[in-house]
């Protein structure tokens, strides 16, 4: 057996080969250290962020002397099953927060975990704890119909023709026999989860199943429920996905000494599960006028919707929710990367009291999950973002505002070379046009390989001290998701690297992509 003492040999041998296999030493505010060849520090402006984690920059001060504080003073970091303070203040805020820009008195209940995938599973297994216990009560329910109409079977009432072709011609009890066969056989049939094409939810083994992407979620298809997926923008399609869906259980009625079949809607589906902004998927934001339909439908439908704003949220996009912005109200919500100041691993789903279950923690729970040292930090994040009025909020929307407007002007100037910039606030995407018929045989190949923006990523590294990242899914987006302290000349910075990136690639200079 050969041990390499390499975390991950393959991923190693594809960053080299991209100009990626960098180290990174020290990380404060937007920059990133990383070693060059003669030992020394060669700072890297970081648009990726942590992948939207740090909003408010690596390392923040006060982030940091918190922790340091807590570390000091000995703060239990372990003490599962025993009062949570610090959980409890963070939910509190978070109820405050969601109150003021929703207009939802809620209260949600927060349940907290250590990443965004498993707090969105933590949602969904809530989600269908919910339906269960629904599923449940109606079959209770139908039992009571059942004895009821058993009852005035006994006193002279008769079954309608429907009811006699149920019961195969024969009697009440072959009749309660068929319907209880019936009832039962539909409610274990699987719950349905819907979530969007392009969209992304993490890769464990049940979020990885509302993860569109086939390349991440097939290998994988066999482990959990699968979930049926709705192209984004299009009400009519996600109608028409949840009328297929729709199932019934039947009950009985009785009204002028007639026994009769009654139908009930079997609560089949489990939950939609979205982001308001998709990020992995290439930097999509939804719109209001889609928000609103979908809203609807899932209402009329009795269809929980999960908002996962572990991307988007904390305030990344110029208000505390994505969400919000465009009118979409959650009766789930899910934060985790920036709700950990960049520092602390944290992850919360909250659910709205109408669907909440007593119990649920118990039910689900993890060893680390609402721990003090992370919780505190959640804490003071939220604090930080919170203060002078949200003045953090609006710094996102104008960094964010600043942003776009050069890669505005960069699409106008490479018509040839952008195909679209997207995105709101602090969560940006440029769009490459595809190279794949390109007249360099290296910008050929690497379009063609679905790499072009990973090998940009390694150019602007190189040549310009940039880290930016194309979206896994949607490899030919530029992701752009900077702090809240982003400068003006760390702004100048990225837009002459990318317009640099742009003039090569409109002059199809491949050779120059790849020199390091
Ligand atoms: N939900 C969304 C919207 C995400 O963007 C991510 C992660 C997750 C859930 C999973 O969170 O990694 O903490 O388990 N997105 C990263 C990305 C990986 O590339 O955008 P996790």
């Amino acid at each position: 057996m050969t041990i390499t003492g390499l975390a991950e040999p393959f991923l190693r041998a594809q960053l080299e080969s991209l100009g990626l296999a960098v180290e990174y030493v020290r990380a404060e505010g937007d920059t990133l250290y990383r070693r060059g060849d003669d030992g020394r520090e060669l700072p890297v402006l970081d648009l990726v962020g942590g992948f939207g984690a740090t909003i408010l920059g690596h390392n923040h001060p006060e982030i940091l002397a918190l922790a340091q504080e807590l570390l000091s003073a000995r703060v239990p970091v372990h003490a599962q099953f025993s009062l949570h303070p610090y959980a409890e203040t963070v939910a509190r805020r978070l109820n405050e927060i969601l109150h003021r820009d929703t207009g939802d008195p809620g209260p949600y209940t927060a349940v907290f975990a250590n990443s965004g995938a498993e707090a969105v599973e933590a949602a969904v297994k809530h989600a269908e704890l919910d339906r269960g216990l629904k599923a449940a009560e109606l079959l209770a329910r139908i039992d009571e119909e059942t004895d009821r109409a058993r009852r005035a079977v006994r006193d002279g009432a008769v079954l309608s023709a429907a009811a006699r072709r149920l019961a195969d011609g024969g009697d009440f009890e072959s009749l309660a026999a068929a319907l209880t066969a019936a009832n039962r056989a539909r409610a274990e049939e699987p719950p349905v989860l819907l979530a969007l094409t392009g969209g992304f939810h993490g890769k464990l083994v049940g979020s990885v199943q509302l993860t569109h992407n086939p390349v991440v979620r097939e290998p994988f298809r066999a482990l959990a429920a699968p979930c049926r997926f709705v192209p984004a923008e299009d009400p009519a399609a996600l109608a028409a996905a949840i009328a297929e869906e729709h199932r019934t259980a039947l009950g009985l009625t009785v009204s002028d000494g007639t026994v009769d079949l009654a139908e009930h809607r079997l609560p089949r589906l489990c939950a939609l599960v979205l982001e308001p902004v998709q990020g992995e998927g290439g930097v999509r934001p939804l719109t209001a006028g889609y928000a609103r339909e979908l809203q609807r439908i899932c209402a009329e439908a009795d269809c929980p919707i999960v908002v996962d704003e572990v991307q988007s949220g904390m305030g990344r996009t110029g208000s505390f929710l994505a969400s919000s912005a465009i009118g979409l109200r959650g009766d789930y919500y899910v934060l985790a990367k920036s709700l950990g100041g960049g520092l602390a691993k944290a992850a919360v789903m909250l659910v709205h009291h109408r669907r909440h279950r007593p119990g649920f923690e118990l039910l689900h729970s993890s060893t680390f999950a609402k721990d003090a040292f992370s919780t505190l930090i959640a804490a003071r994040t939220l604090d930080l973002l919170e203060a002078d009025g949200g003045a953090r909020y609006r710094q996102a929307a104008e960094r964010g505002e600043r942003i776009l407007a050069r890669l505005e002007g960069i699409r106008d100037d490479f018509k040839d070379v952008v195909a679209d910039v997207r995105g709101r606030g602090l969560m940006l995407g440029l769009e490459l046009r595809d190279q794949g018929d390109s007249t360099s045989p290296a910008l050929r190949e690497l379009s063609r390989a679905g790499v072009l923006g990973y090998a940009a990523a390694g150019y602007l590294l190189h040549a310009h001290a940039l880290r930016v990242f194309p979206t896994a899914s949607a490899t030919t987006t530029l992701r752009i998701e900077p702090s809240v302290h982003i400068t003006d000349p760390q702004i100048a910075q990225a837009e002459s690297g990318l317009r640099a990136l742009c003039d090569l690639l409109r002059t199809q200079d491949g050779d120059r992509l790849l020199a390091r």
